[in-house]
């Protein structure tokens, strides 16, 4: 394939980057038929982890939600720091079977791999993996095609990335203003990120979301109540309960919310947002309850996006368990009652409830590490 319907394929094609690598993949098959995978991992510098972003596999299946540190492969840091490619003729006598995912590839049946590290001006973006059925797959004429596909991939990341952290950078200076009249402050926004980004992780196998949908959760759901920035602080830091005129103007945030994404990602010009329907989905029905009786629109059910769900559920929680100027805090056991309370009346998603009973460890790591009253 010309490298061209290449570049168009990662660029504009479907709404996705899982849906562009498939793509491309497909493409790539034509000409290349022994590459039967492709799957790109991305590096977080902040703790040293490489996740599963996208993948297409196929045959066989996709291994998603899968995350290691760097430092714990000797063979990628290696690869990492110089940049060089790493070609496994053939896996089975390569790789120390110890490694849980060598031993997934190999279930699957790879026989060789082909790893390019990637990066975005000078700094580690992450490892695009190519792996083949067939042993000694990738020879030189292969690797020098691959690598150019490569550079294709890491550009349209960054490009999505670019686009996703000019975004929030513009989200965070425009809260930065009124930050300081806000009961909701960093650690809250924090929490509402790993939070959500637990729940959607443990929801994503059951509901087949993608780890592309599950970051971008996470991206996005501290934003969540950004059209809080329009609500006077009279009612907002209002130490008792609202009157209804002023829980009225209260419920607004969610439309202010909406017009504010819809500004700023229309006025970004060449700013391409892929997967600004989960940004805009999350702003737009994070108060929607799943029995028609929420907030701005009363969807129900099916109509309420996972993202909504999942977001609504860690809102709440967060809600319960933090201080609020109108209220004073909750246990976690209640706070985890009042929701399961919630999932029987049919109001929020019991999966996304099971999802924080289920893992009350992380739970209490999250608290303990962001919390608001430790300095
Ligand atoms: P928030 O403080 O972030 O609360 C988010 C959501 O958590 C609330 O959405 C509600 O669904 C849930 N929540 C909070 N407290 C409780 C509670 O005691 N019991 C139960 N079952 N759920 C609770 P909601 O109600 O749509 O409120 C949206 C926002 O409106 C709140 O965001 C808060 O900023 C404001 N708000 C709501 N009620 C009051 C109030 O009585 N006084 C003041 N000053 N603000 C309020
Ligand atoms: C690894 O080498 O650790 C990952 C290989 C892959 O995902 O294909
Ligand atoms: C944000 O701007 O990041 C969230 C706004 C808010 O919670 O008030
Ligand atoms: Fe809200
Ligand atoms: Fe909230």
């Amino acid at each position: 394939m010309p490298l061209s319907t290449a570049t168009s394929k990662l660029l504009d094609g479907a709404s996705t980057l899982n849906g562009r690598l498939a793509d491309l993949h497909q493409h790539l098959l034509q000409v290349l038929p022994d590459v039967d995978r492709i799957a790109c991992a991305l590096y977080n510098a902040n703790d040293d982890t490489l996740k599963t972003f996208i993948n297409s596999t196929r045959t066989g299946e996709a291994i998603e939600g899968y995350e290691y540190k760097l430092s714990d492969s000797g063979s990628l840091s290696d690869l990492a720091r110089t940049g060089e490619f790493r070609v496994l003729d053939n896996i089975a006598s390569a790789v120390h079977a110890s490694n849980m995912h060598s031993k997934w590839l190999l279930k699957q049946g790879y026989q060789s791999s082909f790893t390019v590290p990637i990066y975005d001006q000078g700094s580690l973006l992450g490892f695009v993996f190519f792996d083949s059925m067939q042993a000694f797959a990738f020879t030189p004429t292969v690797q020098r095609d691959l690598v150019l596909y490569c550079s294709l991939i890491s550009m349209s990341i960054s490009n999505e990335m670019g686009a996703v952290r000019t975004m929030v950078e513009s989200i965070r200076i425009a809260r930065e203003l009124t930050m300081m009249r806000d009961f909701e402050t960093g650690k809250h926004l924090e929490r509402m990120a790993q939070y959500s980004r637990l729940i959607a992780k443990y929801v994503a196998p059951r509901l087949h979301l993608s780890d592309e949908v599950v970051e971008h959760v996470y991206m996005f759901a501290p934003l969540h109540d950004i059209g809080k920035i329009g609500i006077p602080d009279y009612i907002l830091l209002k130490p008792g309960k609202l009157t209804q005129d002023e829980q009225k103007i209260m419920d607004s945030h969610v439309e202010l919310g909406v017009k504010l994404i819809e500004r700023i990602s229309g006025s970004g010009g060449a700013t391409r947002l892929p997967d600004s329907s989960i940004l805009m989905n999350i702003v737009k029905s994070h108060h929607e309850a799943l029995d028609g009786s929420g907030y701005p629109q009363g969807l129900k059910g099916a109509d309420v996006p996972i993202e909504a769900r999942i977001v609504m559920v860690a809102d709440i929680f967060d809600a319960l368990t933090a201080e609020r100027p109108y209220k004073s805090i909750w246990s976690t056991a209640d706070a985890l009652t009042e929701l399961q309370s919630l999932a029987a009346a049919g109001k929020v998603d019991a999966l996304c409830v099971e999802a924080l009973v289920s893992n009350l460890d992380q739970i209490l790591t999250i608290q303990h590490k962001y919390s608001d009253t430790v300095a």
